[in-house]
């Protein structure tokens, strides 16, 4: 069955959530260029450039390859690419590093401890990120508060932890559900990855995800072996309610 017919459910609110996601994004545009969409290609990032483009924003999209997702993932980004005005830059992981890691740990290594697969998604993730946002003033990522236990408290826009130099983070669907972001896939025939067909709520690097089961939360399929405190990859912080700002 389609993820759009399963899941597509509005909120009885989801016309203002709309607005206010609009006027952030519009307001990003605005007063924190340059800045950039973080897309993984997943179902929320591809209703964030849609809106983009649709709003005729002009911010351009960086998509981190890590060199283990999906080939359904690498597709949808090239059909991103020839239905969307938006610039989109993919950021690959040092070859050296990625190579030393592999020979010294091999093609498995996230499965034989935490500090292991931290230490992939660093030279896979992390790395690449730092250099995705050099420069930027903001960044627009997909997190939404009813993802997870883990990002309950996640703001609209939240500044960075410790330096000002970090760009600023705009969450534009923070407050949509998991049936909003369907009911706007659905209405406006938004592109997404045909792994969300096949119970694939959240999609990551392909040995790191997996179909989750009726009842189980939408992150369940990441990292699966690892307990719920450890999921996370080092590209979002869990400090979402300290780094609220006021909004605009
Ligand atoms: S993760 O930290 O566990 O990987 P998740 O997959 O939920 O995060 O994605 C949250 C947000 O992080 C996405 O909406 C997107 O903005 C950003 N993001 C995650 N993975 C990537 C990626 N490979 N490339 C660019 N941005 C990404
Ligand atoms: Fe490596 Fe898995 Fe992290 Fe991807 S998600 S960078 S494969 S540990």
């Amino acid at each position: 069955m389609k993820a759009t017919e399963l899941h597509a459910r509005a909120s009885s609110d989801f016309a203002a959530k709309l607005v206010r996601s609009q006027d952030l994004l519009r307001q990003a545009a605005r007063d924190f260029a340059p800045l950039t969409q973080a897309s993984s290609l997943g179902a929320e990032d591809m209703v964030i450039s849609h809106l983009i483009e649709q709003m005729q924003l002009h911010i351009p999209i960086f998509v981190l390859d890590t060199g283990k997702l999906h080939s359904e993932t690498l597709a949808l980004l090239e059909l991103l690419r020839a239905q969307y005005q938006t610039p989109i830059t993919v950021y690959r992981p040092l070859g050296e590093s990625v190579v030393r890691f592999v020979a010294r740990e091999g093609h498995e290594a996230m499965f034989k401890s935490v500090g292991l697969r931290k230490a992939c998604c660093e030279i896979r993730k992390v790395e690449p990120l730092a250099r995705a946002l050099a420069g930027q003033r903001a960044w627009i990522t997909g997190l939404r508060r009813d993802q997870a236990d883990s990002r309950t408290a996640v703001g609209e826009i939240e500044q960075p932890e410790h330096t000002s130099a970090k760009p600023v983070k705009f969450n534009p669907l923070a407050a949509w559900s998991w049936g909003d972001v369907w009911h706007f896939i659905a209405s406006e025939q938004v592109p997404y990855n045909p792994l969300h067909n096949s119970f694939y709520p959240s999609i990551g690097c392909a040995p790191c995800t997996r179909a989750i089961s009726a009842g189980e939360d939408l992150r369940a399929g990441r990292w699966w072996w690892e307990s719920e405190a450890t999921k996370e990859c080092g590209l979002h912080t869990s400090q979402h309610a300290r780094n609220q700002v006021a909004h605009a």
